[in-house]
């Protein structure tokens, strides 16, 4: 039986130190909502700290090490952010305050990155069981709910990422209306970007904007779910015609011949004729962005749990095979494909972060074990070598990420989508039939 409290977790402690080192060893306990801190200090005057979280509700699994570092670290960002946001990445390993950008103050709800700090929360709900964290979700949403209603940065396509995990959570746990509402809206934004001579989704900057107009990056199939998650809401078709008709034709275009991705790709907006594929974070426009490749395993994977077309699963697996292919020795990608092992160059953990959780996705729908073993070694990887360990000072879960090599923004830091798909890997691990807030429900 699992201890349930401090008092029991002690007296499980003092047990055991009868006849060993503990029978020597001073015990003080200090507690906060999560977790117990046990103080041993030794006879020779040293203190040894061992954080304990209290025992996950209908989850019979004890957490592992990499969660218990992974919830403290956390709870660290929801006391010292509350309802501000970090930055996008962390810089020597700590989130600095969001900078004042679009109108919005420092801390403010901007860019592409803050529904991921909501959604770390709610999955350490899932994972723990433990009100505090789905609370901590739910203290996001009037921001969030704020910045569709007041259409603060949200001419983009990553309105996906940032409503997926901040009001789509809020709708399928309370059945919250205003959540529901504000998903919906996000929703019909990503909508207006549709390219009705093309099929896709416009991803970045104006309609008419002529260095955008017909482009789409594969970072867009992430989107998506929250146009299925609409016509699941709504009932109405045309978001999931709109999101399945984008995910095939970057299926058919945005994957190279020998399976490595393109970052962006360009359509002619008014024919619709596949142009050419081109790169903005990758190394060069024939390399192989590590991240774009990982968001082509897990985007598609997904896309395909969402429609059930065979050839959306097809080239989930063909991202997956190459991705698998060009990794170095420690499972962790550097952060272009085109370096390998001996090279100088950084890594980005949240490629590997990312890669983890699509591929659990292929081996669950494929039963294919080499899917899954690679999962496992990618996040072994990850945990002994990239995971913070809660006793610095770094406030990210994941270091040794990289956001733009060529625009010197986050190189070898933390980052907050690293942060949260290495959270959702780590839930995934704990609890396989887990279910994303990006999955279909039924
Ligand atoms: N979606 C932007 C990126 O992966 O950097």
């Amino acid at each position: 039986m699992y201890p349930a409290t401090p008092d029991e977790w002690h007296g499980v402690l003092i047990e055991l130190g009868a006849d060993t080192t503990f029978g020597h060893a001073a015990v003080s306990t200090s507690s906060s909502a999560s977790h117990t801190t046990f103080h041993i200090t030794w006879p020779d005057g040293a203190t040894t700290p061992l954080r304990l979280h209290q025992p996950p509700k209908g989850n019979a699994m004890p957490l592992s090490p990499a969660v218990e570092n992974a919830l403290v670290t956390l709870e660290q960002l929801d006391e010292q952010f509350g309802t501000q946001y970090p930055d996008d990445c962390t810089v020597d390993g700590v989130y600095p305050l969001r900078v004042a950008a679009f109108g919005e103050p420092e801390g403010g709800n901007t860019e592409w990155t803050t529904g991921f700090v909501p959604g770390m929360f709610w999955v350490a709900g899932d994972l723990t069981g433990d009100q505090q964290w789905f609370d901590a979700g739910r203290r996001h949403l009037p921001s969030f709910i704020d910045r569709i209603e007041r259409k603060v940065h949200v001419n983009h396509h990553d309105v996906g990422f940032l409503y997926s995990l901040s009001c789509v959570p809020a709708w399928r746990h309370d059945k919250n209306e205003q959540a529901r509402d504000a998903a919906l809206a996000a929703a019909d934004e990503l909508m207006s970007r549709v390219l009705p001579k093309v099929g896709i989704i416009q991803s970045w900057g104006d309609l008419d904007d002529p260095a955008q107009a017909g482009r789409a990056i594969i970072d867009s199939l992430m989107n998506m779910p929250l146009l299925y998650w609409a016509t699941e809401v709504t009932g109405d078709e045309s978001y999931a015609v709109a999101a399945r008709r984008h995910a095939s034709l970057l299926g058919k275009s945005i994957v190279r011949d020998d399976d490595t991705t393109h970052h962006t790709f360009h359509w002619d907006p008014e024919t619709g004729v596949p142009v050419r594929g081109t790169t903005a974070q990758g190394h060069s426009d024939t390399s192989t962005w590590a991240r774009g490749q990982a968001w082509g395993v897990y985007g598609f994977a997904l896309n395909y749990l969402h429609t059930g077309d065979p050839e959306l699963l097809a080239v989930a697996e063909r991202c997956a095979r190459r991705f698998l292919d060009l990794l170095p020795e420690d499972s962790v990608p550097f952060w272009d494909m085109i370096f390998t092992d001996g090279s100088d160059e950084p890594r980005d953990s949240s490629a590997g972060a990312i890669a983890v959780c699509g591929l659990n996705d292929l081996a669950a729908i494929t039963g294919k074990t080499e899917y899954q073993e690679a999962a496992d070694r990618i996040l072994d990887s990850l945990e002994a070598n990239y995971a913070t360990t809660a006793e610095g000072p770094e406030n990210c879960l994941l270091l040794h990420g990289v956001y733009a090599k060529h625009g010197g923004r986050g190189i070898d830091e933390g980052n907050l989508w690293g942060d949260y798909y290495y959270m959702e890997a780590l839930q995934r691990r704990q609890d396989p039939t887990w279910l994303s807030y990006s999955h279909p429900t039924a």
